[in-house]
Formats: structure tokens, C-alpha cells, sequence
């Protein structure tokens, strides 16, 4: 099996896994207790902790421990419960542990405004600012999406927040461990994270808050996390993650690089044989790895299933959690139809893939969509 779904979830770094098998059988003391035990349970977290800061440019005190990257942008939602300024912005391609959640949310009073993106999935500042009311207590556009791999431009969106006191909350759930992530200089309130997308254990993840940001927590108890987050930490799980960012940005350039001529090569074999596909997304201000495909001959999901009969694991548009067949809302939001929306599947690469895995995927594409595209044709009208 070849697997091309990094963006859904990576497989766990054997260096991250034995350490992790290593805290699980030999460092098992709460690290809230005061006895040597504890103390060495806490002596991992507080390493995982600066090593994920320093990935983000942050100082450790910073870093909230969370269980993924869901639970990480809830806790900032659900604060906006409890301030006075209820409008929130966020962009229509939002991850849905972050618009479920905000239209959750408008049950209790919470308004908000959806900005739209271009055809290539970019969000406007402008639209942004245009969007921003008097009582606007929180922005929240992602860094990098999960179907197009676009980069959205959170520098300037978090700086005409500064500029009007306005909270700045971005998901960097697909961003860290693919390009560099600097919150310092992104200006950015809070950032979610999660350890499986680049090579750590699920149901990880974390919260960078800036320093003196108010937030009640979302999980109540124990006063764990700088009583941001209650419950006893999951120290294998952080263990592993802190180590996984640390890998990660050790090898961030190189692969990016690697990433970048894999996709090259993977293009040009297709393109020559699939000339009238298209690349959703921004061709520049875009993740290497991650290619959002439209074949308008053939029904993403049968080629999907036709992959995966071949030994090849490709996903069709987000998929991320619930494995529905349904339109990308995504990719909808680019102005894509819903009949090519159902014509796309996203291919993302990762650690793992090798210029030969690239070229057999290919091939395969190439001989299943010529196939589909025969049986398909005459069938066209139920599309
Ligand atoms: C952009 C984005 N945000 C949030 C999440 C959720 O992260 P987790 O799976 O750790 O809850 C994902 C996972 O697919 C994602 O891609």
C-alpha cells in the first residue's frame, strides 16, 4: 500500500514512537505530584513544552497541552461566550472544529460573518476589515488549508486586528512542520496545533496563547496547563509531540525542497497524459505536498475506490473526519461546481513518499482515469 493522505494524518516517527514506548513503560507518575516520580513525569512535559515553543517562536508558559487540534480551537470559540463582544469573523474555508462550532454557537447569541475566498482559496484582508463591527470580539482565519494546502495571509489579517484590539485566532493545524511557523512575528492571539499531522501520536495537540490573553478553559478541574486545561497530562502523547516538532523543523527546508520536485515530477507525468485536469489552489502561496486535483472525466470517488483496489491511498477533497462523499465546502467556496467538485481528489505527500511511490501513483492515475472516462461517458447525464 502507498499511502499519499498526509494531510488527513502522518504515520508516528519510529524515533517518536520508541520514545513514546519508552515514557509509557518507565515514566508512569502524575507530573502533579511533588514525589520523584511526578517530578520526572513533569521533566518530559516541560521538554516537550520548550521544544514546541521554540518550533513556534514562543515562550514555553505560552503553549497550552490540549487533546488535538479540535479541542484547541474549541477552547478559543467557546470563550467568546463570555465576552461582550459577540460578532466573529472567519473565513468559508474554516476547518469544521471551527465553523461547526461558530454556528454551534449562534444558538446562544454569538452573530457572525463568513468572508469569502478567491478562486484560488485566498481570503482578502480588505474583506476582512470591511467585515469588522463594533462589537467584533474575535477574527479567526486559518494559516493553511487542509484541501488546497493555500497559505492565507494571517500576517496582515492579525495586524489590522492589533490595530483595533480585536482577538486573533488562526488554526496552524496543517501549517507547522510544513513551513515555518513564527507567532511572534505573526501577531497572531492564539494558534492551534496537532501532533499527528506532522509525525507525532493523535489526539495531541496544543494552544499557543499569547502572554496575558484572558480564556477560561473548556475542560474544567485540575489546575494542569496553567489552569487552561484541566486533566492529567497525556505524557507520552506530549513526549512524543514535543519531540515530533522538534524533528520537523530539523528537516522543514530539506523536505520542503524534496516535497517540491516530487510534485514537479508527479505533474509533469500526469499533465501529459491528463491534459485537460486542473490544480485547485494557489500555485504560489501554497504548502509543498499537497495537490487538489480536478479530473473533469471521471467521478473523484471512483477513482478514489480504483486507487485503493490498486494499493494506493489517496483521499477524495477534505475527508478529514467523516469520510461522507459530500461536495467540498472548500472548494465550493473557490467557485468550483459541484459536479467538478465530485471530479477532485486531493493527493498529499509526506516523509515517507519517494520519487518511485510518485511514479507509480502516476501511472495509476493516468491508466484509471482513462479507464473511468470510457465507462463513465455514456453515463454522463446523472452527473
Ligand atoms: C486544518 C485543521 N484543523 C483542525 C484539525 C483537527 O485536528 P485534530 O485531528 O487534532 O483534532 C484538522 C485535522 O484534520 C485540520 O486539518
Amino acid at each position: 500500500m502507498i499511502y499519499f493522505d498526509y494531510c488527513a494524518t502522518t504515520p508516528l516517527d519510529k524515533r517518536v514512537a520508541a520514545l513514546m514506548a519508552n515514557v509509557n513503560e518507565n515514566v508512569f507518575g502524575n507530573p502533579s505530584s511533588i514525589h520523584r516520580y511526578g517530578q520526572e513525569a513533569k521533566g518530559y512535559v516541560e521538554r516537550a513544552r520548550r521544544h514546541v515553543a521554540s518550533a513556534i517562536n514562543c515562550q514555553p508558559k505560552e503553549i497550552i497541552f490540549t487533546g488535538g487540534g479540535t479541542e484547541a480551537n474549541n477552547i478559543v470559540l467557546w470563550n467568546v461566550l463570555r465576552e461582550n463582544k459577540k460578532h466573529v469573523i472567519l473565513s468559508a474555508i474554516e476547518h469544521p472544529s471551527i465553523s461547526k462550532t461558530i454556528s454551534l454557537l449562534a444558538n446562544w447569541g454569538i452573530e457572525y460573518t463568513i468572508i469569502p475566498v478567491d478562486s484560488f482559496g485566498i481570503v482578502n484582508p480588505n474583506s476582512v476589515r470591511d467585515a469588522i463591527r463594533n462589537d467584533t470580539g474575535l477574527v479567526t482565519v486559518m494559516f493553511v488549508n487542509n484541501e488546497t494546502g493555500t497559505i492565507e495571509p494571517i500576517g496582515e489579517i492579525s495586524q489590522l486586528c492589533l490595530e483595533r484590539g480585536i482577538y486573533f485566532h488562526s488554526d496552524g493545524v496543517q501549517a507547522l512542520g510544513k513551513i515555518p511557523v513564527d507567532v511572534r512575528s505573526l501577531n497572531v492571539t492564539s494558534m492551534s496545533f496537532s501532533a499527528h499531522k506532522l509525525y507525532g501520536p493523535k489526539g495531541v495537540g496544543a494552544l499557543y496563547l499569547s502572554e496575558g490573553t484572558r480564556l477560561n478553559p473548556l475542560v474544567v478541574g485540575g489546575s494542569q496547563e496553567g489552569n487552561f486545561r484541566a486533566g492529567t497530562e497525556n505524557v507520552p502523547g506530549i513526549t512524543g509531540f514535543g519531540l515530533a516538532a522538534e524533528l520537523a523543523i530539523a528537516i522543514l527546508e530539506t523536505e520542503k525542497d524534496r516535497l517540491r520536485k516530487l510534485e514537479q515530477h508527479f505533474l509533469e507525468s500526469l499533465i501529459e497524459n491528463i491534459p485537460n485536469l486542473t490544480i485547485n489552489g494557489h500555485q504560489e502561496h501554497r504548502v509543498q505536498g499537497v495537490i487538489n486535483i480536478t479530473f473533469p472525466d471521471v467521478p473523484g470517488d471512483d477513482l478514489l475506490m480504483n486507487l485503493d483496489l490498486n494499493g494506493i491511498a489517496v483521499s477524495g477533497g477534505s475527508a478529514c473526519s467523516s469520510g461522507t462523499l459530500k461536495p467540498s465546502e472548500v472548494l465550493k467556496a473557490m467557485g468550483i461546481s459541484d459536479r467538478l467538485n465530485r471530479r477532485t481528489i486531493r493527493i498529499s505527500l509526506g516523509r515517507y513518499t519517494s520519487k518511485s511511490d510518485v511514479h507509480v501513483l502516476a501511472e495509476a492515475i493516468v491508466k484509471h482515469v482513462q479507464h473511468l472516462k470510457k465507462v463513465n461517458t455514456p453515463l454522463e447525464t446523472h452527473a
